[in-house]
């Protein structure tokens, strides 16, 4: 007998940015974090997973291409937790079907350029946990599955969300506490969209889990940030969205944006995530907001842009883009997207 699971996943990009560990193999921050979640129209992971008892041992296949999951130390993690909560429910529950002890096969796909910046992990993470989690029947919540989901890896614990999700940082050296909640769902802003800018969709120089270690290490401008900064900017950030107050939601997210490459170039040899078209697109949205904030752009660990702006002004900074970069910049252009819903089952066949 064949046990068969399939989801999908959105990205979310964070507007407060994580970066930092305290905890390398539990993947717990150095601060607190806020993102958006966006669309799955156009972004999303999608898993499947199968259990079998026919199956000889774990595998995973990751955009068609077969790749090994005993090196993987942070899927091995998600597996033993996933599996540890099937095994509790199976020892519980005599007619419970035994799934626990199958090898699996796992499929995952996403529909954008991997590891270019854009996600693809949290997406990826955020789907295979969900995935597991509906393959096994378990009985948590989405902040719970975000405590498995940040052991593959942190920012996905944030996509188990839609709308407007906080990771909170937590205390404990165990993790139970460091968790994603919902500051508010997609449906309170709907009017807030995102605009994609594929400035490259080649893979990243400095993976996000190298970079940052090498920042806690040699950064005292970090220091800086997760102590007198990132407190604050978490409860006015939070504020801004209740508010639904965009200049103010705005100018924290390109504060935070700034700060989060500023601490990259303090970083000891600096990490250069942006090129010369990231910064010509920092000039462009700055002087669109001369006259009051109608944009805000972020960078996450890539030089692609993502542009948050209320609907009514997208046209006019999609047509500004095209001007100054005609054709071939925004060629790969994801185009805009709503700010969007959680993880979502998908009927098997
Ligand atoms: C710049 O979540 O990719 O996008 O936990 O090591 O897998 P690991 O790192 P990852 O880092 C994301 C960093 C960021 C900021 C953010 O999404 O908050």
């Amino acid at each position: 007998m064949t046990f068969e699971a399939t989801c999908t996943a959105p990205v979310n990009i964070a507007v407060v940015k994580y970066w930092g560990k305290r905890d390398t193999s539990l993947i717990l921050p150095t601060n607190s974090s806020l993102s958006v979640t966006l669309s799955q129209d156009q972004l999303h992971s999608k898993t499947t997973i199968r259990a079998s008892a026919d199956f000889v041992s774990d595998r995973l296949w990751l955009n068609g291409i077969e790749e090994s999951i005993t090196s993987n130390k942070r899927l091995v993690a998600c597996l033993r937790e996933t599996r540890a909560l099937r095994t509790k429910i199976e020892a519980e529950d005599a007619s419970a079907p035994k799934l626990a002890h199958l090898n699996i096969h796992i499929c995952s796909e996403n529909n954008f350029p991997t590891a270019a910046g854009l996600a693809s992990s949290a997406s990826g993470y955020a789907c295979l946990v969900y995935t597991l989690s509906k393959l096994f029947q378990l009985p948590l919540d989405a902040s719970d599955l975000s405590i498995v989901a940040r052991q593959g890896s942190g920012s996905a614990c944030r996509s188990l969300f839609g709308g407007f999700v906080a990771w909170e940082m937590g205390e404990r050296a165990d993790g139970a506490d460091s968790k994603a909640v919902q500051i508010a769902p997609e449906t309170h802003w709907p009017d807030l969209q995102a605009l994609i800018c594929v400035v490259s969709d080649e893979k990243k120089g400095t993976s996000s889990t190298e970079g940052m270690q090498l920042t806690v290490k040699t950064s005292p401008l970090l220091q800086e940030r997760i102590k007198n900064v990132v407190p604050q900017r978490m409860d006015e950030m939070i504020a801004a969205i209740k508010d639904k107050d965009f200049p103010k939601f705005a100018e924290l997210t390109m504060r935070d944006s700034n700060q989060f490459h500023a601490v990259c170039l303090d970083t000891y040899p600096p990490i250069f995530y942006m090129n010369d078209i990231s910064r010509a697109i920092i000039r462009i949205i700055t002087e669109y907001n001369r006259d009051g904030i109608k944009a805000a752009y972020t960078y996450d660990a890539g030089p692609n842009a993502v542009i948050y702006a209320p609907a009514a002004n997208m046209a006019e900074i999609y047509s500004l883009l095209s001007h100054y970069f005609p054709g071939a910049a925004f060629d790969d252009s994801l185009g805009l997207l709503n700010n969007a819903a959680a993880p979502t089952t998908l009927p098997t066949n």
